[in-house]
Protein backbone atom coordinates (compact mmCIF):
# COMPACT_ATOMS: atom_id res chain seq x y z
CA UNK A 1 0.00 0.00 0.00
CA UNK A 2 1.47 3.36 -1.21
CA UNK A 3 0.23 6.76 -1.42
CA UNK A 4 0.32 8.75 -4.48
CA UNK A 5 -1.93 11.84 -3.71
CA UNK A 6 -2.47 12.84 -0.76
CA UNK A 7 -5.35 10.44 0.83
CA UNK A 8 -4.85 8.14 -2.96
CA UNK A 9 -3.19 5.03 -2.29
CA UNK A 10 -2.41 2.30 -4.45
CA UNK A 11 -3.71 -1.07 -2.76
CA UNK A 12 -3.20 -3.18 -5.92
CA UNK A 13 -0.68 -6.58 -6.29
CA UNK A 14 2.18 -7.09 -8.42
CA UNK A 15 2.42 -10.59 -10.01
CA UNK A 16 5.97 -11.73 -10.23
CA UNK A 17 5.39 -14.85 -11.76
CA UNK A 18 2.74 -15.20 -14.41
CA UNK A 19 4.00 -15.69 -17.84
CA UNK A 20 1.12 -15.66 -20.11
CA UNK A 21 -2.15 -13.34 -20.11
CA UNK A 22 -5.15 -14.68 -21.78
CA UNK A 23 -3.52 -18.19 -22.51
CA UNK A 24 -2.43 -16.53 -25.51
CA UNK A 25 0.32 -13.46 -24.73
CA UNK A 26 3.85 -13.58 -23.35
CA UNK A 27 4.56 -12.10 -20.08
CA UNK A 28 8.01 -11.62 -19.74
CA UNK A 29 8.27 -9.24 -16.79
CA UNK A 30 5.15 -10.61 -14.95
CA UNK A 31 2.48 -7.86 -14.41
CA UNK A 32 1.03 -6.24 -12.06
CA UNK A 33 -3.03 -5.58 -11.35
CA UNK A 34 -3.17 -1.77 -9.77
CA UNK A 35 -5.86 -0.82 -8.08
CA UNK A 36 -6.39 2.91 -6.03
CA UNK A 37 -8.07 3.70 -2.90
CA UNK A 38 -9.27 7.36 -2.68
CA UNK A 39 -10.60 8.28 0.67
CA UNK A 40 -12.79 11.69 0.90
CA UNK A 41 -13.46 13.48 3.44
CA UNK A 42 -17.13 12.42 3.06
CA UNK A 43 -17.05 8.88 0.87
CA UNK A 44 -14.36 6.50 0.35
CA UNK A 45 -13.97 4.69 -3.09
CA UNK A 46 -11.85 1.48 -4.59
CA UNK A 47 -11.13 2.16 -8.21
CA UNK A 48 -10.51 -1.80 -9.85
CA UNK A 49 -9.84 -4.64 -7.89
CA UNK A 50 -7.34 -7.61 -8.87
CA UNK A 51 -6.94 -10.70 -10.06
CA UNK A 52 -8.82 -13.11 -7.89
CA UNK A 53 -5.72 -15.32 -7.29
CA UNK A 54 -4.10 -12.90 -5.62
CA UNK A 55 -6.74 -10.94 -3.49
CA UNK A 56 -5.43 -11.67 -0.53
CA UNK A 57 -2.92 -8.97 -1.18
CA UNK A 58 -5.49 -6.70 -2.13
CA UNK A 59 -7.52 -7.18 1.34
CA UNK A 60 -4.41 -6.54 3.39
CA UNK A 61 -3.56 -3.63 1.32
CA UNK A 62 -7.03 -1.97 2.37
CA UNK A 63 -6.57 -3.31 6.00
CA UNK A 64 -3.35 -1.42 5.86
CA UNK A 65 -5.02 1.53 4.77
CA UNK A 66 -7.20 1.41 7.76
CA UNK A 67 -10.38 0.96 5.57
CA UNK A 68 -13.31 0.39 7.44
CA UNK A 69 -16.28 1.23 4.87
CA UNK A 70 -16.20 1.09 1.33
CA UNK A 71 -18.85 3.31 -0.28
CA UNK A 72 -18.08 2.77 -4.74
CA UNK A 73 -16.25 0.00 -6.42
CA UNK A 74 -15.33 1.48 -9.50
CA UNK A 75 -15.62 -1.12 -12.10
CA UNK A 76 -13.73 0.61 -15.51
CA UNK A 77 -13.27 -2.39 -17.00
CA UNK A 78 -15.31 -5.57 -17.00
CA UNK A 79 -12.29 -7.99 -17.93
CA UNK A 80 -11.39 -10.30 -14.31
CA UNK A 81 -7.91 -8.71 -14.12
CA UNK A 82 -9.93 -5.90 -12.69
CA UNK A 83 -13.02 -7.11 -11.71
CA UNK A 84 -12.45 -10.58 -10.55
CA UNK A 85 -12.16 -9.70 -6.58
CA UNK A 86 -15.69 -7.66 -6.71
CA UNK A 87 -17.63 -10.05 -5.22
CA UNK A 88 -15.20 -10.76 -2.68
CA UNK A 89 -14.80 -6.87 -1.49
CA UNK A 90 -18.93 -6.88 -1.90
CA UNK A 91 -18.60 -9.53 0.61
CA UNK A 92 -16.46 -7.77 2.59
CA UNK A 93 -17.96 -4.28 2.09
CA UNK A 94 -21.55 -5.36 1.74
CA UNK A 95 -22.90 -1.51 1.28
CA UNK A 96 -20.32 -0.99 -1.38
CA UNK A 97 -22.35 0.21 -4.82
CA UNK A 98 -20.92 -0.68 -7.93
CA UNK A 99 -20.24 2.25 -9.97
CA UNK A 100 -20.08 1.19 -13.80
CA UNK A 101 -21.63 2.59 -16.89
CA UNK A 102 -24.55 0.52 -18.44
CA UNK A 103 -21.98 -1.66 -20.75
CA UNK A 104 -19.63 -2.20 -18.11
CA UNK A 105 -22.84 -3.23 -15.55
CA UNK A 106 -24.21 -5.86 -18.70
CA UNK A 107 -20.77 -7.54 -18.84
CA UNK A 108 -20.40 -7.39 -14.65
CA UNK A 109 -23.66 -9.36 -14.44
CA UNK A 110 -22.38 -11.97 -17.23
CA UNK A 111 -19.20 -12.86 -15.80
CA UNK A 112 -19.54 -12.08 -12.12
CA UNK A 113 -23.50 -13.13 -12.05
CA UNK A 114 -23.39 -9.63 -10.23
CA UNK A 115 -27.51 -8.43 -9.46
CA UNK A 116 -28.41 -5.61 -10.71
CA UNK A 117 -29.23 -4.17 -7.20
CA UNK A 118 -25.07 -3.65 -6.75
CA UNK A 119 -24.89 -1.21 -9.58
CA UNK A 120 -25.15 2.47 -9.52
CA UNK A 121 -25.05 3.15 -13.29
CA UNK A 122 -23.01 6.45 -14.47
CA UNK A 123 -23.05 8.20 -18.15
CA UNK A 124 -20.32 9.49 -19.36
CA UNK A 125 -18.80 12.92 -18.13
CA UNK A 126 -20.84 12.00 -14.74
CA UNK A 127 -19.06 13.63 -11.78
CA UNK A 128 -19.06 11.58 -8.70
CA UNK A 129 -17.99 13.69 -4.92
CA UNK A 130 -16.86 12.11 -2.37
CA UNK A 131 -16.50 15.32 -0.24
CA UNK A 132 -13.42 16.78 -1.06
CA UNK A 133 -12.64 14.91 -4.07
CA UNK A 134 -14.63 14.60 -7.34
CA UNK A 135 -14.52 11.90 -9.43
CA UNK A 136 -15.07 12.69 -13.45
CA UNK A 137 -15.71 9.31 -15.37
CA UNK A 138 -14.71 9.10 -19.10
CA UNK A 139 -16.23 6.83 -20.96
CA UNK A 140 -13.32 5.28 -22.88
CA UNK A 141 -14.51 2.76 -25.69
CA UNK A 142 -12.04 -0.41 -26.81
CA UNK A 143 -9.23 0.39 -24.21
CA UNK A 144 -9.55 -2.48 -23.42
CA UNK A 145 -13.16 -3.88 -24.45
CA UNK A 146 -15.94 -1.74 -25.03
CA UNK A 147 -17.35 -0.75 -22.04
CA UNK A 148 -14.21 0.40 -20.64
CA UNK A 149 -14.26 3.84 -18.93
CA UNK A 150 -11.45 6.19 -17.05
CA UNK A 151 -11.92 8.07 -13.87
CA UNK A 152 -10.33 11.66 -13.76
CA UNK A 153 -9.65 13.02 -10.03
CA UNK A 154 -10.16 16.78 -10.58
CA UNK A 155 -8.58 18.05 -7.36
CA UNK A 156 -5.29 15.74 -7.70
CA UNK A 157 -5.01 16.16 -11.41
CA UNK A 158 -4.55 12.53 -11.35
CA UNK A 159 -6.29 10.02 -14.47
CA UNK A 160 -7.48 6.51 -13.82
CA UNK A 161 -7.30 4.98 -17.19
CA UNK A 162 -7.50 1.32 -16.90
CA UNK A 163 -5.77 -1.27 -18.84
CA UNK A 164 -5.24 2.51 -21.52
CA UNK A 165 -1.40 3.25 -20.85
CA UNK A 166 -0.66 0.00 -19.23
CA UNK A 167 2.26 -2.52 -19.37
CA UNK A 168 3.15 -5.79 -18.08
CA UNK A 169 5.40 -5.41 -16.36
CA UNK A 170 6.44 -6.31 -12.72
CA UNK A 171 8.47 -3.65 -11.10
CA UNK A 172 8.97 -3.10 -7.27
CA UNK A 173 9.19 1.28 -7.81
CA UNK A 174 5.76 2.20 -7.97
CA UNK A 175 6.71 5.12 -10.73
CA UNK A 176 8.28 4.99 -13.80
CA UNK A 177 12.30 4.90 -12.79
CA UNK A 178 13.65 3.74 -16.19
CA UNK A 179 11.74 5.15 -18.84
CA UNK A 180 13.48 2.88 -21.76
CA UNK A 181 12.68 -0.27 -19.78
CA UNK A 182 9.00 0.88 -19.40
CA UNK A 183 8.86 2.05 -23.43
CA UNK A 184 9.35 -1.31 -24.01
CA UNK A 185 6.98 -2.81 -21.61
CA UNK A 186 4.26 -0.54 -22.97
CA UNK A 187 5.06 -0.96 -26.33
CA UNK A 188 4.41 -4.77 -26.00
CA UNK A 189 1.38 -4.07 -24.16
CA UNK A 190 -0.18 -1.92 -26.68
CA UNK A 191 0.97 -4.17 -29.38
CA UNK A 192 -0.57 -6.88 -27.84
CA UNK A 193 -3.76 -5.58 -26.29
CA UNK A 194 -4.21 -1.84 -28.36
CA UNK A 195 -3.39 -1.70 -31.66
CA UNK A 196 -6.73 -3.66 -33.01
CA UNK A 197 -8.21 -0.69 -31.98
CA UNK A 198 -5.99 2.15 -33.18
CA UNK A 199 -8.92 4.88 -34.68
CA UNK A 200 -11.09 4.42 -31.50
CA UNK A 201 -7.80 4.75 -29.22
CA UNK A 202 -7.12 8.45 -31.64
CA UNK A 203 -10.49 9.70 -30.16
CA UNK A 204 -9.95 8.79 -26.56
CA UNK A 205 -6.49 10.51 -26.95
CA UNK A 206 -8.12 13.33 -28.19
CA UNK A 207 -10.48 13.61 -25.28
CA UNK A 208 -7.93 13.44 -22.83
CA UNK A 209 -6.39 16.16 -24.40
CA UNK A 210 -9.13 18.73 -22.96
CA UNK A 211 -8.04 17.43 -19.17
CA UNK A 212 -5.05 19.02 -17.17
CA UNK A 213 -3.06 15.68 -16.54
CA UNK A 214 -0.36 15.80 -13.76
CA UNK A 215 -0.31 11.61 -13.37
CA UNK A 216 -1.73 8.83 -14.71
CA UNK A 217 -2.40 6.13 -12.95
CA UNK A 218 -3.22 2.67 -15.68
CA UNK A 219 -4.27 -0.58 -13.93
CA UNK A 220 -1.16 -2.82 -14.94
CA UNK A 221 2.61 -1.30 -14.58
CA UNK A 222 4.04 1.63 -12.77
CA UNK A 223 2.26 5.14 -12.80
CA UNK A 224 3.16 7.97 -14.84
CA UNK A 225 4.14 10.70 -12.58
CA UNK A 226 5.80 12.55 -15.93
CA UNK A 227 2.56 11.31 -18.55
CA UNK A 228 4.48 13.29 -21.41
CA UNK A 229 6.29 10.13 -22.01
CA UNK A 230 3.44 7.82 -22.66
CA UNK A 231 1.31 10.48 -24.27
CA UNK A 232 4.15 11.20 -26.90
CA UNK A 233 4.35 7.33 -27.47
CA UNK A 234 0.89 6.54 -27.69
CA UNK A 235 0.52 9.25 -30.24
CA UNK A 236 3.26 8.26 -32.40
CA UNK A 237 1.98 4.46 -32.43
CA UNK A 238 -1.73 5.49 -33.42
CA UNK A 239 -0.70 7.62 -36.09
CA UNK A 240 -0.63 6.58 -39.92
CA UNK A 241 3.34 7.25 -40.07
CA UNK A 242 5.21 3.61 -40.58
CA UNK A 243 8.97 2.90 -40.72
CA UNK A 244 10.99 1.64 -43.55
CA UNK A 245 10.91 -1.75 -41.74
CA UNK A 246 9.79 -5.19 -43.13
CA UNK A 247 8.86 -7.94 -40.64
CA UNK A 248 9.59 -11.48 -42.34
CA UNK A 249 7.83 -14.06 -39.50
CA UNK A 250 8.51 -17.61 -41.14
CA UNK A 251 8.87 -21.42 -40.70
CA UNK A 252 11.08 -23.97 -42.85
CA UNK A 253 11.02 -27.56 -42.55
CA UNK A 254 13.78 -28.80 -44.98
CA UNK A 255 15.30 -25.22 -45.60
CA UNK A 256 13.65 -24.06 -48.67
CA UNK A 257 11.54 -21.23 -46.88
CA UNK A 258 14.77 -20.10 -44.70
CA UNK A 259 17.15 -19.99 -47.81
CA UNK A 260 14.33 -17.96 -49.01
CA UNK A 261 14.13 -15.79 -46.59
CA UNK A 262 17.75 -15.40 -45.64
CA UNK A 263 18.22 -14.32 -49.25
CA UNK A 264 15.05 -11.69 -48.98
CA UNK A 265 16.74 -10.83 -45.81
CA UNK A 266 20.00 -9.54 -47.09
CA UNK A 267 18.16 -7.78 -50.53
CA UNK A 268 16.74 -5.75 -48.14
CA UNK A 269 19.87 -4.88 -45.87
CA UNK A 270 21.67 -4.24 -49.14
CA UNK A 271 18.55 -1.49 -49.95
CA UNK A 272 18.85 0.19 -46.70
CA UNK A 273 15.56 -1.44 -45.09
CA UNK A 274 15.24 -2.10 -41.92
CA UNK A 275 14.65 -5.78 -41.15
CA UNK A 276 12.96 -8.17 -38.12
CA UNK A 277 13.11 -11.78 -38.78
CA UNK A 278 10.85 -14.00 -36.59
CA UNK A 279 11.73 -17.84 -36.59
CA UNK A 280 8.32 -18.88 -35.97
CA UNK A 281 9.83 -22.56 -33.84
CA UNK A 282 10.70 -20.43 -30.97
CA UNK A 283 9.67 -16.28 -31.45
CA UNK A 284 8.44 -14.63 -28.87
CA UNK A 285 5.33 -13.42 -30.44
CA UNK A 286 5.08 -10.32 -28.13
CA UNK A 287 8.28 -8.82 -30.03
CA UNK A 288 6.60 -10.11 -33.05
CA UNK A 289 3.89 -7.92 -32.40
CA UNK A 290 5.96 -5.11 -31.25
CA UNK A 291 7.86 -4.83 -34.69
CA UNK A 292 4.13 -4.56 -35.96
CA UNK A 293 3.65 -1.43 -34.88
CA UNK A 294 5.55 0.55 -37.02
CA UNK A 295 6.57 -1.58 -40.01
CA UNK A 296 5.40 -0.28 -43.35
CA UNK A 297 5.84 -3.95 -44.93
CA UNK A 298 5.09 -7.63 -43.92
CA UNK A 299 6.52 -11.04 -45.49
CA UNK A 300 4.81 -14.04 -44.75
CA UNK A 301 7.25 -16.72 -45.50
CA UNK A 302 5.88 -20.41 -45.06
CA UNK A 303 6.57 -23.94 -46.47
CA UNK A 304 3.88 -26.21 -48.09
CA UNK A 305 2.24 -28.60 -45.39
CA UNK A 306 0.46 -31.31 -48.14
CA UNK A 307 -1.20 -28.72 -50.26
CA UNK A 308 -1.60 -25.77 -47.21
CA UNK A 309 0.52 -23.67 -45.71
CA UNK A 310 2.67 -24.62 -42.73
CA UNK A 311 0.00 -24.26 -39.23
CA UNK A 312 2.43 -22.29 -37.33
CA UNK A 313 2.62 -19.47 -40.87
CA UNK A 314 -0.82 -19.59 -40.81
CA UNK A 315 -0.78 -18.51 -36.62
CA UNK A 316 1.02 -15.43 -37.68
CA UNK A 317 -1.11 -14.87 -40.09
CA UNK A 318 -3.86 -15.10 -38.03
CA UNK A 319 -2.37 -13.05 -35.31
CA UNK A 320 -1.55 -10.13 -37.58
CA UNK A 321 -4.91 -10.41 -38.52
CA UNK A 322 -6.19 -9.45 -35.59
CA UNK A 323 -3.74 -6.89 -34.13
CA UNK A 324 -4.85 -4.78 -37.58
CA UNK A 325 -1.04 -3.00 -37.45
CA UNK A 326 -0.98 -0.48 -40.06
CA UNK A 327 1.11 -2.04 -42.39
CA UNK A 328 0.73 -0.77 -45.95
CA UNK A 329 2.13 -3.94 -48.03
CA UNK A 330 2.08 -7.61 -46.95
CA UNK A 331 3.42 -10.55 -49.65
CA UNK A 332 4.51 -13.83 -48.87
CA UNK A 333 7.27 -16.07 -50.23
CA UNK A 334 7.84 -19.77 -49.60
CA UNK A 335 8.20 -23.47 -51.60
CA UNK A 336 6.08 -26.27 -52.51
CA UNK A 337 6.49 -29.40 -53.80
CA UNK A 338 3.04 -30.70 -55.62
CA UNK A 339 0.19 -27.98 -54.77
CA UNK A 340 1.11 -24.05 -54.65
CA UNK A 341 -2.41 -22.65 -52.86
CA UNK A 342 -0.75 -21.84 -49.56
CA UNK A 343 0.03 -17.69 -50.93
CA UNK A 344 -3.38 -17.46 -51.60
CA UNK A 345 -4.54 -19.17 -48.63
CA UNK A 346 -2.16 -17.06 -46.47
CA UNK A 347 -3.33 -13.70 -48.06
CA UNK A 348 -7.05 -15.16 -47.44
CA UNK A 349 -6.02 -14.62 -43.41
CA UNK A 350 -5.21 -11.30 -44.14
CA UNK A 351 -7.79 -9.19 -45.12
CA UNK A 352 -8.73 -7.06 -41.97
CA UNK A 353 -5.26 -5.35 -43.01
CA UNK A 354 -5.95 -2.07 -45.30
CA UNK A 355 -2.42 -3.60 -47.28
CA UNK A 356 -1.42 -3.98 -50.93
CA UNK A 357 -0.61 -7.30 -51.26
CA UNK A 358 2.90 -7.48 -53.54
CA UNK A 359 3.41 -10.12 -55.98
CA UNK A 360 4.22 -13.82 -53.75
CA UNK A 361 7.26 -15.61 -54.58
CA UNK A 362 6.46 -19.12 -54.28
CA UNK A 363 9.35 -21.93 -55.61
CA UNK A 364 9.11 -25.79 -56.67
CA UNK A 365 11.51 -27.06 -54.60
CA UNK A 366 14.49 -25.92 -52.93
CA UNK A 367 14.95 -21.95 -54.51
CA UNK A 368 17.47 -21.65 -58.05
CA UNK A 369 18.48 -18.79 -59.77
CA UNK A 370 14.77 -17.85 -60.69
CA UNK A 371 13.84 -17.88 -57.26
CA UNK A 372 16.49 -15.49 -56.06
CA UNK A 373 15.54 -12.99 -59.00
CA UNK A 374 12.17 -12.80 -58.13
CA UNK A 375 13.24 -12.10 -54.18
CA UNK A 376 15.28 -9.74 -55.91
CA UNK A 377 12.10 -7.86 -57.73
CA UNK A 378 10.45 -8.23 -54.49
CA UNK A 379 12.66 -6.45 -52.34
CA UNK A 380 13.10 -3.89 -55.39
CA UNK A 381 9.51 -3.37 -54.94
CA UNK A 382 9.49 -3.12 -51.21
CA UNK A 383 11.97 -0.22 -51.53
CA UNK A 384 10.03 1.65 -54.62
CA UNK A 385 6.81 1.41 -52.26
CA UNK A 386 8.49 2.78 -49.19
CA UNK A 387 9.99 5.24 -51.41
CA UNK A 388 7.02 6.55 -52.54
CA UNK A 389 5.92 6.84 -49.01
CA UNK A 390 8.30 9.14 -48.23
CA UNK A 391 10.47 6.97 -45.01
CA UNK A 392 13.23 5.95 -46.97
CA UNK A 393 16.24 8.38 -45.79
FE1 LIG B 1 -6.16 -5.69 -17.77
FE2 LIG B 1 -8.41 -5.87 -20.32
O1 LIG B 1 -7.76 -6.21 -18.61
Amino acid sequence: MRMIKPNVYAVGVIDWDRTLFDELIPLPDGTTYNAYLIKGSEKTALLDTVEPELKEGLFENLIEAGVETIDYIVAHHGEQDHSGSIPDVLTLYPEAKVVANEKCKNTLMGLLHLEEEHFMIIQDGDTLSLGDKTLQFLDLPWVHWPETFGTYLQEDKALFPCDFFGSHLADSHLYVHDEALVYEAAKRYYAEIMMPFRGPIRKNLDKLAALDIDMIAPSHGPVYDKPQFILDAYADWVSDTVKNEVVIPFISMHNSTRTLVNHLVQALIDRGITVKRFDLTHADIGKLAISLVDAATVVIGSPTVLTEAHPLAAYAAILTNALRPKTRYVSIIGSYSWAGKMPKQISGLLTNLKAEVLEPVLVKGHPKEGGFAALDRLADEILAKHTALGIVE
